[in-house]
């Protein structure tokens, strides 16, 4: 393994593009392990309220990411998609719940978009 594979390996944050409602993309440095929206309300993303906490209750964390990325995460549980279900949006094209999509390696450089839907 070269040293720049054990690196992304072992790192423990990822930066990440968020691009809030109004369009302005900037890079975010997150710690593994934390959840999109946890990272966006810490880091003032325009759009971002997570109002109930992250209980998967208000949908004011709702986001889009680039489809190739959430190809890789692990899927919206029953609770997530029903109410993904209910403010209209689709879980297969990449629309989730920040507070319920877990920060990894996987998420590196990945573009994270406020959804307006
Ligand atoms: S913070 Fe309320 S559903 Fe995600």
């Amino acid at each position: 393994m070269s040293d720049a594979t054990a690196a992304v390996k072992d790192a423990t944050e990822v930066t990440m593009r968020y691009v809030d409602r109004d369009g302005a993309e900037r890079e975010v440095t997150a710690n593994v392990g934390e959840s999109l929206m946890t990272v966006a309300t810490g880091n003032k993303v325009l759009g971002i309220d997570g109002d109930c906490g992250g209980n998967c209750a208000c949908g004011t964390c709702h986001v889009l990411i680039e489809s190739q990325v959430a190809l890789t995460l692990n899927p919206p549980d029953a609770v997530e998609r029903e109410l993904l279900e209910f403010i209209g949006s689709d879980a297969s094209k990449g629309y989730r719940l920040g507070c319920q999509v877990t920060v990894t390696r996987a998420l590196a450089d990945a573009k994270i978009t406020v959804a307006t839907t």
